[in-house]
């Protein structure tokens, strides 16, 4: 049967938020008879979910369009049929029908807030060029409820981890940024909506849950009683009522950390000791022009309050080097506070002048190879800061919850509470079979700059 069905590539740019969209396109493209392909090669449809953070992520995209373009002159040629094109996500959102002006062989240009309504825009799409024409659909709305109701109704899983999204967009401004823009004002899910999903969750087997949103700690989800649910206290809710073992959230603003929330991490044991908390710099006058909303000093006592409740957990962290105006003593204070922290782990990029937001028009932007080299220095650190953090696990014994096949038979890989990669081999692939989705521990035999590696503990 599968012979019928049609096939669609996606690729995922961007946040976690994207990967979580992507699974809900593929939910509700199977309804339609689409079934996922690795490739783009044969697909009927193809989607490039994309992202505008930064100007490399942007402009990948057309770089994409003008290989699948290739591609297609190349499957006409040998009598195959084009495949439709899609481009969703945040550029999408951002540029609209300006990409179809750039790239005439896109068909559909749709937003993060639209996706839900790509079975109607694939089906028209498909319509219009069975009639030889080619479709122009654009659709950027960004009113975001209705999204969630369809896509729950049609949600279709299968793993033993799962994101779920509480929380979408951003009322923060900071002055570098287009999330505001690309996803819309901030808006929390219902709570009985987020439980619904939960329950889904839960019955397909799943054991971990990522809550997410591009603020999500800012969460305030109303119930049918008109009471108002913080994030504290869904976690405590799900920890209490639901399969869960382990929850997790991401990503977290730091002047939404409220002590209702850090206590959480001290007493909710299926609150996984690893948080999220960017600060992008640690120089007050940045972090000021940045709009960030808070200091290094209130950054440094929330940090201080977890650790007090949670002695263990491990921090991560997004940084920005360059900012316009970022003198090399801002940069030091960067440095210093990052050695300061000793980050788990933690993601850090060049600014990149986005269109539209105000930083962008900004005169005293910073020269590229100034960039690059603070850059390079930050990277260093935070290399070292990480490598250490994984070295002191060798020895230790962690709760895994083995959740994919690793590369060898034989071999799964899962993470550990603190968010690391850990390949354990457990034998034969009957074995592997057994303990796949299971939550094991493990002894940490060794450590590498991004994993560990480990060996089942049998009781
Ligand atoms: N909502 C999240 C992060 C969203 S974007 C938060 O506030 O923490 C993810 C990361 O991309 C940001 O934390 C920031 O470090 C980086 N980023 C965002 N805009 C950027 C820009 N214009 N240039 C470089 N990095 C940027
Ligand atoms: Fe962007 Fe700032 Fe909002 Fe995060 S808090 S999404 S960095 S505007
Ligand atoms: Fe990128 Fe949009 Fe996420 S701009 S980082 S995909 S919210």
């Amino acid at each position: 049967m599968s012979g019928d069905r049609k096939k669609l590539y996606i690729k995922t740019y961007g946040c976690q938020m994207n990967v979580y969209d992507s699974e809900r396109m593929v939910d509700v493209m199977a309804h339609e008879g689409y079934e996922v392909t690795e490739t783009p090669d044969d697909a009927d449809l193809v989607v490039l979910n994309t992202c505008h953070i930064r100007e490399k992520a942007a402009e990948k995209v057309y770089s994409d369009i003008g290989r699948l373009r290739l591609l297609t002159e190349k499957r006409v040629g040998k009598g195959g049929k084009p495949s439709l094109l899609a481009v969703g996500g945040c550029v999408a959102q951002a540029e609209g029908a300006e990409i179809q002006r750039r790239a005439p062989m896109v068909d559909m240009v749709f937003g993060p807030q639209s996706y839900h309504r790509l079975p109607e825009m694939t089906r028209k799409a498909d319509k219009i060029r069975q009639q030889g024409g080619r479709a122009r659909i654009v659709d950027t709305d960004l009113s975001v409820s209705e999204k969630f109701a369809v896509l729950s109704e049609k949600a279709v899983r299968s793993r033993k981890t799962a994101f779920l999204t509480i929380q979408e967009g951003c009322d923060k401004f900071c002055t570098y940024c287009v999330v505001p823009y690309t996803r819309g004002g901030e808006f929390s899910r219902p709570f009985e909506d987020v439980m619904t999903d939960a329950d889904k969750l839960n019955a397909a087997g799943v054991r971990e849950v990522t809550l997410l949103g591009q603020n999500v700690n800012a969460y305030h989800g109303r119930s049918d009683d008109g009471r108002e649910w913080s994030l504290a206290r869904l976690i405590r809710h799900l920890a209490a009522e639901t399969d869960f073992k382990r929850i997790r959230y991401t990503t977290s603003h730091p002047q939404d950390m409220t002590s209702e929330l850090i206590a959480v991490h001290g007493d909710v044991a299926a609150c996984m000791p690893y948080l999220h908390l960017p600060v992008q710099s640690g120089s007050d006058r940045i972090v000021k022009a940045m709009n960030r909303h808070h200091t290094i000093s209130s950054y440094l006592k929330t940090i201080d309050d977890i650790r007090t409740v949670r002695p263990d957990i491990a921090l991560s962290g997004d940084f920005i080097v360059g900012f316009p105006g970022e003198s090399d003593e801002d940069f030091e204070q960067t440095m210093a506070l990052v050695r300061r922290v000793n980050y788990a782990q933690a993601y850090s990029f060049m600014y990149s002048e986005r269109p539209g937001t105000p930083a962008a028009g900004w005169e005293n932007q910073v020269e590229s190879h100034v960039k690059a080299a603070r850059l390079a220095e930050l990277q260093a650190e935070l290399d070292r800061g990480q490598r250490a953090f994984n070295d002191a696990a060798v020895g230790r014994v962690m709760t895994v919850l083995l959740e994919r096949q690793g590369r060898e038979a034989g071999q799964l890989v899962g993470r550990s509470p603190y968010m690391q990669a850990v390949h354990v081999d457990v034998g034969d692939p009957e074995s592997a079979r057994q303990y796949f989705g299971q939550l094991v521990e493990v002894k940490i035999l060794s450590a590498g700059p991004r994993s560990l590696k480990g060996e089942l503990i049998l009781a």
